[in-house]
């Protein structure tokens, strides 16, 4: 299951919630195909992506917990679907603070089985201050009944409660 619900119309949203100027460095972490990542670019960004299994030439081969990026060498990291399939989010987060400048921003939608008050709570324990925080779920759930049509769903139930969660912070 590649991409992300909502793809370009819900990255724009993220973009604009961000304010980010043209020109910012920005890392999509679990970049997939890239199509971010060549979205950014054609918008004036400075943009690459990292992912364990890059879909195209846009996007670097590595993994985003462990990135080697120099601390403080963005003004962004974005991320869309990735965070909860790497397996460790708090890692993930950790990560992105850490190669983030002060001041830069985390632009992050994800699955959770963690209502959005604790992923608030987890992004606020790792450094960042939540500028805003939106549930997703009802677009998340049509993006995974047409996954399951498809054929192509790969989530494995785990009997909690899932939702979508888009967050934008900054890094304290
Ligand atoms: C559901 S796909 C989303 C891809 C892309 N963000 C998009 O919206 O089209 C999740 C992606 O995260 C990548 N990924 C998961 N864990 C990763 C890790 N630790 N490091 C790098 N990429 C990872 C997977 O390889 C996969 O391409």
């Amino acid at each position: 299951m590649k991409g992300h619900p909502g793809g370009v119309a819900h990255s724009l949203r993220m973009l604009e919630l961000s304010g980010l100027e043209k020109g910012a460095k920005i890392l999509d972490m679990g970049a997939g195909n890239g199509e971010t990542v060549l979205l950014l670019q054609s918008l004036g960004f400075a943009a690459q992506g990292i992912d364990l299994e890059p879909g195209s030439d846009a996007v670097r081969q590595g993994d985003f917990l462990h990135s080697g990026y120099a601390d403080g060498s963005f003004d962004a990291v974005l991320s869309q679907c990735a965070f909860f399939v790497s397996g460790d989010i708090p890692a993930a987060l950790r990560e992105s603070h850490r190669i983030l400048k002060p001041g830069g921003l985390l632009l992050l939608s994800d699955v959770c089985f963690i209502t959005g008050e604790e992923l608030r709570q987890l992004a606020e324990r790792w450094g960042f201050a939540v500028l805003h925080q939106e549930d997703l779920t009802a677009l998340w759930r049509e993006y995974y009944i047409e996954a399951l049509w498809a054929g192509t769903a790969d989530c494995v139930p785990c009997g909690k409660k899932c939702t979508y969660q888009l967050l934008i912070c900054r890094k304290e």
